[in-house]
């Protein structure tokens, strides 16, 4: 009796460790993670469209995310989507960037990999 209850607790501590570190999310899958927790208070869930306070980042470029998030900047030569300076850099997210790119960049060929609706 003792050890199946074990068994279980044994199985169930497997898949709470399986669903904090899964091996095998692709970048695109980790970039998604990422946006969703630290973007999505002001950018909408679905980065296609415009959220409560900031524009559609659906197709943003590895420079952008990299000059937009690590210091509140735009590549040389962008034109910003807004006028407005409202969003603060998070440069704890430099590990993400590329993970933010994959998601976000312009190689998912301007879909988003998880949310339908068009744009
Ligand atoms: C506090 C709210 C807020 C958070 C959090 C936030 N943003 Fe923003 N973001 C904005 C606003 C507002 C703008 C428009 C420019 C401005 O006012 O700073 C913007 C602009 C951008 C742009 C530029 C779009 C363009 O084409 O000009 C990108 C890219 C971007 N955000 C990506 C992100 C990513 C990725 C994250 C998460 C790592 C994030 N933002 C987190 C509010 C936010």
């Amino acid at each position: 009796m003792s050890s199946r209850v074990w068994g279980v607790v044994a199985a169930a501590a497997a898949l709470v460790l399986g669903a904090c570190a899964p091996s095998d999310e692709t970048p695109a899958e980790r970039g998604r993670r990422v946006y969703l927790a630290n973007c999505t208070a002001c950018h909408n869930l679905n980065p296609s469209v415009e959220g409560v306070m900031g524009p559609r980042v659906l197709g943003a470029s590895r420079d952008l995310l990299e000059a937009r998030v690590l210091r509140a900047g735009y590549p040389a030569g962008y034109t910003p989507a807004r006028e407005t300076t409202l969003m603060q850099p998070l440069p704890y997210l430099a590990p993400e960037i590329d993970a933010l790119a994959a998601y976000l960049g312009p190689a998912v060929g301007g879909k988003p990999p998880a949310a339908g609706g068009g744009g």
